[in-house]
């Protein structure tokens, strides 16, 4: 018997929520610390299933790994293996990030081809051609990659800013001897938040944040120690949820200006929204109304991953937006489960079209996606009635303590049955 969210909408959320550490800064972070031989102490490291996959790859490799609430010390003195499993690999697709640290640290990896996911195709032709730059030899055996080779620093110009390439590429290089120069990188926070945990362990890294990353790489490591940051999209998802069920919200614990190009929006449907150093409170009292045109973009633009519950909250008000999304090629299958609330959008392409109703009412809805069940749960607090939502195991992988954090912050929400 698989969890199941009931929600009773309808109830303005009140007060203030600290944001957990960012799963997509954790991720790359957990599969560096492999890189030296030494512990590693990584903070706001929050138990979410994703991370839970990486710990249990990072024990496979031969590390020891302990967990303390949200506190996580990595021991990788001694790693004995060089191979991702495949059944964390399909638990977890984006465990291709370990590759560059295993290669780095082992001079050789072996992990199962990620299969696509629910949002479509995900291929890693830049993650493989940035392994090659840098002189790692790549065989496709039977849906298995099996690299090898000493890595030497080069100049890597990517495709297109990938996220899991730039930092694949950063780690990779960390190992390589000499100076790479990663050309075309994501801009994302997370991979500034990487470059400081890999400065912590002593790799010499500069320029994260800009499309051009230096690494000189090569150098002795020790353990590092950090405090991974604030999850932005954890935020953007609360603050969403404020903007549909009404209410007057603070979340803390992260960066303001991560958020900008969702507060943004929020702002111009119609709340007010006031950001300070490690805070944002908004306030929303009337019916929002659209924005302009969203396009989800790389960092700075638009994330793709507060596109789903932002649509969920702009369903319902009084005014029409565009949602255009450039980065995944199936990142609207939330879409349908939100008609069943009562929302009025139309899908075609890479375009959806969200007329903003009256209100929104509970139903029995099903997550098939991390964001995408974000999403159900932002429309139910701001639908009359109650609605009923499966697939909460998509959720757990990115938010920490949900249903708790709503109940504080005045919703009606309560989760059943054995959690899977
Ligand atoms: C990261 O995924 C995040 N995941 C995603 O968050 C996020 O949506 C995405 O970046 C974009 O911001 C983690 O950090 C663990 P990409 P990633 O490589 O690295 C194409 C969530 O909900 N591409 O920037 O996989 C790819 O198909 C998740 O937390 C190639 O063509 O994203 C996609 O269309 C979902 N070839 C686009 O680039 C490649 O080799 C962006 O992908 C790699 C990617």
């Amino acid at each position: 018997m698989s969890d199941v969210l009931y929600v009773r909408g309808g109830r303005p959320l009140n007060g203030s929520v600290r944001v957990h550490g960012a799963k997509n800064s954790a991720l790359p972070i957990l599969a560096a610390a492999l890189l030296a031989p030494g512990t590693s102490v990584i903070r706001n490291c929050p138990p979410l299933s994703d991370v839970e996959a990486s710990l249990a790859i990072l024990r496979h490799l031969g590390c020891s790994v302990r967990q303390e609430g949200d506190a996580v010390t990595v021991d990788a003195s001694s790693p004995v293996r060089c191979d991702v499993p495949d059944a964390l690999m399909r638990e977890m697709r984006s465990s291709v990030i370990f590759l560059g640290a295993i290669l780095g640290r082992m001079g050789e990896a072996e992990l199962s081809y990620p299969g696509g996911c629910e949002l479509g195709p995900r291929p890693i032709d830049l993650h493989r051609k940035a392994i090659q730059a840098l002189g790692g030899t790549i065989q496709d055996a039977g849906g298995h990659l099996r690299c090898s080779g000493r890595l030497v620093g080069r100049e890597i110009v990517l495709g297109r800013p990938s996220v899991g390439a730039t930092e694949n590429a950063m780690l990779a290089a960390v190992a390589a001897a000499g100076t790479t120069v990663l050309c075309n990188a994501a801009r994302e926070p997370e991979i500034v938040d990487l470059q400081t945990f890999l400065r912590s362990m002593g790799a010499s890294v500069r320029g994260a944040g800009s499309s051009v990353v230096v690494i000189e790489g090569g150098r002795p490591l020790h353990g590092g120690e950090h405090t991974v940051m604030g999850d932005r999209i954890v935020a953007c998802t609360y603050l969403a949820a404020a903007a549909a069920a009404g209410g007057d919200m603070t979340v803390t614990g992260v960066d303001p200006r991560h958020l900008s190009p969702v507060t943004s929006v929020l702002a111009e449907a119609g709340c007010a929204v006031r950001s300070e150093e490690d805070r944002v409170r908004l306030t929303a009292l009337a019916p929002l109304s659209g924005s302009r045109p969203i396009h989800t973009a790389p960092y700075p633009g638009f994330p793709t991953d507060a596109q789903p519950p932002l649509m969920a909250a702009l369903a319902k008000g009084t005014g029409t937006t565009l949602f255009v999304e450039n980065i995944f090629e199936s990142r609207y299958r939330h879409v349908d489960e939100l008609v069943r609330m009562g929302a009025d959008i139309r899908v075609e392409g890479r375009v959806a079209v969200v007329c903003g109703v009256p209100g929104l009412h509970g139903a029995a809805v099903e997550a098939s996606d991390l964001r995408g069940g974000a999403a159900l749960v932002v429309a139910a607090l701001g639908a009359r009635g109650e609605s009923r939502i499966g697939g909460l195991r998509h959720l757990d992988r990115g938010y920490w303590r949900l249903e708790q954090a709503l109940r504080d912050l005045g919703a009606a929400v309560e989760r059943t049955g054995t959690r899977a």
